[in-house]
């Protein structure tokens, strides 16, 4: 190599490393702690790239790591994002100060995304109103009635599928997540878009509706330059939602709302509601249709069969806590005469079973915001930070539910902590399994009634026992970013 070759390659690489050296110094140079096992170039990304573990397990260990500290900085790359770990941090970033952080983490690029560049998550300002709007109205007390009349449907196929299965052995062996992914399905299919989801047909095989979903949520290098380094993904243009499922929902709903535009029948599924918006003067197209339609259908079957798995885990896991909520489920449907809405809505102990799950197993595991107006954040501990626009601040959901300073023994299921009496006690912000604010989720009381529907059928019928196909204890698995446990959630059911 020749000499002068050689000293421009030294610059180079000299000035690389100053480079790195200034970006990766950016946490100290501003007094803020940062979080370990920071690498060059990638940041604190390595874990995730190289499939050790998935986002959200490494912020709850960093924010184990940080424990002294209100507020700690990583490197997504060598961009610096804040993590905040005090309550009342939390609360400012997601509430109380919403206007300066109005802006989501999670981004996609609109042009090669076109139906998710209208979901509310990656939306802001007047376009993230009107859509969350939609959908709002969409889950409203006299629509969820309505939309429960389907969920009833879902219950009774689950059921006959689960005695189909019982016809030839006395214990059924299955992974709950694929089990539950029939159900959400479903109820995707049915009380969403008015159509047949086939997810109890085992013959329909690949074309049943929960299969659509297929590798949307694993974890590939592809999802991680999307959601953690925006700023390549400007270059490189990765589409999150693949062509195929863009493509079905704008063949299903284009189908759907020609036919119901010819047609008086009545009927009350969220397509339909989404059309009579249209009747009422608000302007919503049929692209706008399509993108609440693959909202529900990813927010809706993914997030709620994963809040429905882990719950059923827990309890196989724990037979007293099972037998406790059964013997509500039972002594309230008696009541009622059937399982009714107002049925479910009675089952206090439920919503304890339910909240107890999701603070060990939340399916989110942290809420990624975006500054847009300069703002300083204050931490109990004496740390201050001026935040800039432009810059993620993040809050580890994991970290929070498990934070030994907010729970008592934090690894124990003991849904005794959401009695009346004690969940008066927690501390607020430590308890976020549907964020909270104006960003809260606009399908939480939507999916807080199928799931309660669903774990109500199961218990009023049969049994849940650990098979020792679990691998226990359960481990989030880094080939997807939501919460999965590596090797699945098998169980036994029988009937009772
Ligand atoms: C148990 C199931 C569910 C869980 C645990 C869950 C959790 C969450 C969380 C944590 C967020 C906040 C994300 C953030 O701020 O970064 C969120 C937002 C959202 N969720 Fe859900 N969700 C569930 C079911 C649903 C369902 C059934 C729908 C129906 C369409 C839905 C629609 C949405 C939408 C549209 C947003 C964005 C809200 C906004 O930014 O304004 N979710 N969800």
């Amino acid at each position: 190599m020749s000499p002068v070759l050689f000293a421009l390659l030294a610059g180079v690489f000299s000035l690389l490393c100053l480079y790195l050296y200034l970006k990766h110094n950016y946490w100290k140079r501003n007094g803020i702690p940062t979080a370990k096992k920071c690498v060059p170039l990638v940041g604190h990304l390595l874990p995730i790239i190289m499939k050790r573990m998935n986002f959200s397990e490494f912020l709850r260990l960093a924010y184990e790591e940080q424990k002294d500290h209100s507020m700690f900085g990583i490197y997504k790359g060598t961009r610096p994002v804040l993590i905040v770990r005090d309550p009342n941090l939390v609360k400012m970033v997601l509430q109380s100060n919403f206007s300066h952080f109005h802006k989501n983490g999670r981004k996609i690029i609109a042009e090669v995304d076109p139906l998710l560049a209208k979901h509310p998550l990656f939306t802001h300002g007047e376009t993230w109103l009107k859509n969350r709007n939609h959908l709002t109205r969409a889950f409203s007390n006299v629509r969820l009635k309505i939309l429960f009349v389907a969920v009833s449907e879902v219950c009774k196929k689950f059921e006959e599928f689960l005695n189909e299965r019982l016809k030839t052995s006395n214990k059924y062996e299955v992974d709950l997540k694929s089990l539950f992914t029939r159900f959400t399905g479903e109820v995707v299919a049915k009380g969403g878009l008015g159509i047949e989801g086939y997810c109890f047909k085992e013959e329909v095989g690949a074309n049943a509706f929960h299969k659509l979903v297929g590798n949307t949520f694993a974890e590939s290098l592809g999802t991680i330059i999307t959601f953690h380094y925006p700023d390549i993904n400007r270059l490189l243009k990765i589409r999150f939602l693949a062509k195929s499922i863009d493509r079905y929902f704008r063949n299903v709903v284009s189908e759907n709302l020609k036919i119901r535009r010819n047609d008086s029948t009545p009927r009350n599924d969220f397509l339909q509601l989404m059309i009579d918006l249209e009747k009422t003067g608000d302007v919503i197209d049929e692209e706008n249709v399509t993108a609440h339609a693959v909202s529900l259908y990813l927010e809706g079957l993914e997030t709620t069969s994963i809040t429905m798995n882990y719950i059923c885990h827990d309890l196989a896991a724990n037979p007293e806590i099972q037998e406790k909520l059964r013997k509500e489920v039972k002594s309230t449907i008696e009541k009622h005469g059937s399982l009714t809405y107002e049925a479910l809505k009675n089952m206090t102990y439920m919503n304890q079973v339910i909240n107890e799950s999701q603070r060990l197993h939340s399916a989110v595991g942290f809420l990624p915001k975006i500054c847009s107006e300069e703002f300083e954040l204050q931490g109990s501990d004496g740390l201050t930070y001026r935040i800039k626009p432009g810059m993620e601040v993040n809050v580890s959901i994991f970290g929070l539910h498990t934070d030994p300073k907010y729970w008592v023994n934090p690894d124990v299921f003991d849904p005794e902590r959401f009695n009346d009496e004690r969940k008066q006690t927690i501390e607020k912000m430590t308890f976020l399994p549907f964020n909270v604010g104006p960003r809260m989720c606009v399908g939480m009381r939507m999916a807080l009634l199928q799931t309660k529907a669903c774990v109500a059928t199961l218990l009023s019928n049969y049994k849940l026992e650990l098979s020792p196909r679990t691998q226990l204890p359960l481990k989030l698995s880094p080939h997807y970013f939501m919460s999965e446990p590596v090797g699945g959630n098998w169980v036994y059911i029988s009937k009772l």
